[in-house]
């Protein structure tokens, strides 16, 4: 399986130049580096731009709605993000739970939504400053996975992502090491094989994310058993990106 580099643009760039730009920069720049599957998950309105740009760079969105179309103003559906030949969607991202009041319920309806529609969910889940200075980081990661999951079948899993991404080591420079991180990662695992079986707890790709750069990004993948990362700041500046590619699939 190759490495899964995901870039997470969140609100960024701020302008379709720019975002054409860095686009046109990472995939000239990651063509070279088969070892690695690299998705660049833009804002919606870049999205049909860069669905033109013939490359080896796969699309993701930062979210979708669970209803295929209707009166639902402002949403995006998964089906619209095929049509934008997405592959992947990013979904309960620690910035949508805590800034938009997305529950564990709302999560779940995603993730059924994007795996009927055969867009691959990336679905996030980690633990806050508190949750962790409190003991509760295992509690937190179970119930976040068992409630984003729950009523979906293991014929039905294909294609889920797991992202374990520590909420306080998001967008600030601290960081989680990768030995605490591969813990987390092998947790997440465990729940995974009770849910539903070792086999598939083997088999579900697990990302690690927050503030990744190119001096960790090798220790997440190769030290601490991730299957790939999940990349916010370190995404925007083209060059820190193929680093990582590099330092990642070179090791
Ligand atoms: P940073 O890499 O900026 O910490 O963001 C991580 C993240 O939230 C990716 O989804």
């Amino acid at each position: 399986m190759k490495t899964l580099i995901v870039a997470n643009w969140k609100m960024n760039p701020s302008s379709l130049a720019e975002a054409n730009r860095l686009f046109g920069l990472v995939e000239k720049g990651s063509k070279k580096i088969k070892k690695a599957e690299v998705v660049v998950c833009p804002p919606f309105p870049y999205l049909l731009s860069m669905k033109y740009q013939a490359s080896s760079i796969k699309l993701g969105a930062q979210d979708c709605f669970w209803e295929e179309k209707g009166a639902f103003t402002g949403e995006v559906s998964p089906l619209m993000l095929k049509n934008l030949r997405c592959n992947y969607v990013i979904i309960g991202h620690s910035e949508r739970r805590n800034y938009f009041g997305e529950t564990d319920g709302v999560i779940n309806k995603k993730i059924k939504s994007a795996l009927q529609a055969k867009l691959s969910p990336i679905f996030c889940i980690g633990e806050t400053w508190q949750e962790r200075n409190k003991g509760k980081t295992r509690q937190v990661l179970k119930s976040q996975i068992e409630k984003g999951l729950s009523g979906i079948k293991e014929n039905e899993v294909n294609g889920l992502i797991l992202a374990y991404e520590p909420v306080w080591a998001i967008g600030n420079g601290k960081i989680c090491s990768f030995k605490e991180a591969q813990v987390m990662g092998f947790y997440s695992r465990e729940i995974i094989a009770r849910l539903f079986s070792s086999l598939l707890a083997k088999k579900i790709p697990v990302l690690y994310g927050g503030s990744v750069n190119s001096k960790n990004a090798r220790d997440y993948v190769r030290e601490g058993g991730f299957d790939g990362l999940l990349v916010g700041g370190a995404s925007l500046n083209d060059q820190e990106f193929i680093e990582i590619l590099r330092s990642v699939v070179n090791a």
